[in-house]
């Protein structure tokens, strides 16, 4: 008797799980994939950067192939996803969409106009020369582009997140 009683009252849980649910899963997940593992560069950074010239050459090789096959093709899958969800349930219109829309495409300007050829270029040098003071010179100009892409992906995900405007 009682557990019927409880049976009667238990709630009942029901999800509806939606094609936008599952946009915004894979939205939220290429986000992760094409950022994630740029969050750790100043710590991989850092210790290759105290081994030898072969490992600064691994390095920025290393960075070149992640952009190339990782961070370009999800922040595709970024851009796609977002696209679906900005036009099924809001507009391409609302500020906090079209300001991450914006910081994106700067983000795809950044990595294929200046990190991946400056990786190419301190890959080129660390060959050439070791860590020369040519070498350092393009690396704080790269370490300072490599900072602004983590700073706007950083204003991307909180204008996502409180949606101002919206
Ligand atoms: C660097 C680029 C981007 C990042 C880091 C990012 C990140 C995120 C995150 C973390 C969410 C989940 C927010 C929440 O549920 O509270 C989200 C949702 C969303 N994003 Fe993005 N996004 C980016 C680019 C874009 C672009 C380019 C568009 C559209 C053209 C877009 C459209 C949307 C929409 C419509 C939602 C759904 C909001 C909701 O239903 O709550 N995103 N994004």
């Amino acid at each position: 008797m009682a557990s019927a009683a409880r049976g009667r009252l238990s709630p009942m849980l029901t999800v509806a799980v939606t094609f936008y649910d599952v946009v915004l899963t894979v939205h939220i997940l290429a986000v992760v994939v094409a950022f994630g593992v740029v969050f750790s560069y100043p710590v991989l950074d850092a210790q290759l950067r105290r081994g030898s010239a072969a490992d600064l050459v691994a390095l920025h090789r290393l960075h070149v192939v992640l952009a190339r096959r990782v961070i370009t093709p999800a922040m595709t899958v970024v851009l796609i996803a977002g696209l679906y969800l900005a036009l099924d349930r809001w507009s391409l219109g609302d500020p906090w969409i079209s300001a991450t829309f914006a910081i994106l495409f700067v983000l795809f300007g950044l990595t294929g106009a200046v990190l991946v050829p400056a990786d190419l270029r301190l890959a080129e040098l660390a060959e050439r020369d070791g860590p020369s003071a040519e070498y350092e010179r393009e690396r704080r100009k790269a370490d300072m582009f490599g900072g602004l892409a983590l700073l706007l992906v950083v204003v991307a995900i909180f204008l996502m997140v409180a949606k101002p405007g919206a």
